[in-house]
């Protein structure tokens, strides 16, 4: 056998030997950056693959070829130095339904759901119009819309890249407005029953959670000093623009509830209301205007 054979023989050979089982063994290198390292790289090599982790897990033998392997080391290299699996793969589960996310849109949060839960089980299938304030890629107003088809709905945000996304993921809802704008400002006097947000709430000294947080878009974490820029304009705004009797629900960081609390007092609403998220922490205020 010539040597040029030789070689390209063990070249197959070493591609063959590539296998998936061999993949997922890079789980390792992302211990430093994931909480869950074989879950990301299975599900980067899924969407790399265009599979389900499932036949993942039962092909354990099945090749690679070189060009896939290259892409996989591209996308496990994304990883390692910190960019979301979510980010990665361009899309996130939120509630019940797969959104499409990108680089302009926050990666919505298992937190957020506490908001959609909350709407879900106080109000009925009763018609009323409600504004999501900061809509990103819109999974809590689209999530409203698939469960109150009666409900009007808006989603309303300042980045019109996140805006494009949002409105790409709620094409089949027709009872959900996009709108363009910031917060409140365009918006009519009482002329909604209820104003959700989940608006951004980190302060900017806290140069710890924007280094974790870098791939996502600083226009979605950013709330000054305080880390209440956003909540305070909110507030103030979403009083005017409430029904009487209309309701406000707003997330906010760990430590701010008391301050949310107090802002909203100040703005003249009542029955505050204060909420945990599924790890007991203090995550949202519901008040009656
Ligand atoms: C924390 S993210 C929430 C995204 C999404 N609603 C969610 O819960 O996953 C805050 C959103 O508010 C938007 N935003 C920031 N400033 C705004 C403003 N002045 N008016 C409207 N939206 C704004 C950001 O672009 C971002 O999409």
């Amino acid at each position: 056998m010539n040597i040029r054979l030789i070689c390209c023989a063990a070249l197959i050979r070493l591609e063959m030997l590539y296998s998936i089982e061999l993949a997922l063994s890079h789980a390792r290198t992302l211990e430093a950056v994931s909480d869950t390292p074989q879950l990301d790289c299975q599900l980067l090599l899924a969407h790399l693959l265009q599979t389900r982790r499932e036949w993942l897990l039962a092909h354990g033998e099945h090749p690679l070829a070189q060009h896939e392997q290259a892409s996989f080391t591209r996308l496990i290299n994304r990883r390692r130095i910190g960019e979301s699996v979510a980010g990665i793969i361009g899309r996130k589960e939120f509630w019940k339904r797969s959104f499409k996310v990108s680089a302009a849109t926050l990666i919505p949060r298992p937190a957020t759901e506490l908001l959609v839960d909350t709407l879900l089980s106080r109000f009925s299938q009763e018609p009323l119009r409600l504004v999501d304030l900061g809509t990103g890629a819109g999974n809590i107003v689209i999530s409203l819309a698939a469960e109150r088809p009666a409900w009007q709905l808006f989603g309303l945000e300042k980045s019109l890249s996140s805006l494009e996304i949002a409105r790409e993921n709620g094409k089949e809802f027709a009872q959900i407005a996009w709108l363009a704008g910031s917060w409140c400002a365009s918006l009519a006097p009482e002329s909604m029953d209820i104003v959700v947000s989940n608006p951004p709430y980190v302060r900017s000294g806290d140069s710890q959670t924007f280094r974790r947080l870098a791939f996502e878009p600083a226009m979605a974490l950013k709330a000054g000093v305080s880390g209440l820029d956003a909540i305070r304009i909110i507030v103030s705004q979403g009083f005017d623009c409430l029904k009487p009797a209309g309701h406000i629900l707003i997330e906010h960081g760990n430590d701010q509830q008391e301050e949310v609390c107090q802002l909203l007092q100040q703005a003249g609403f009542s029955e505050i209301e204060t909420f945990r998220d599924l790890q007991n922490i203090n995550r949202a205020v519901m008040a009656i205007k």
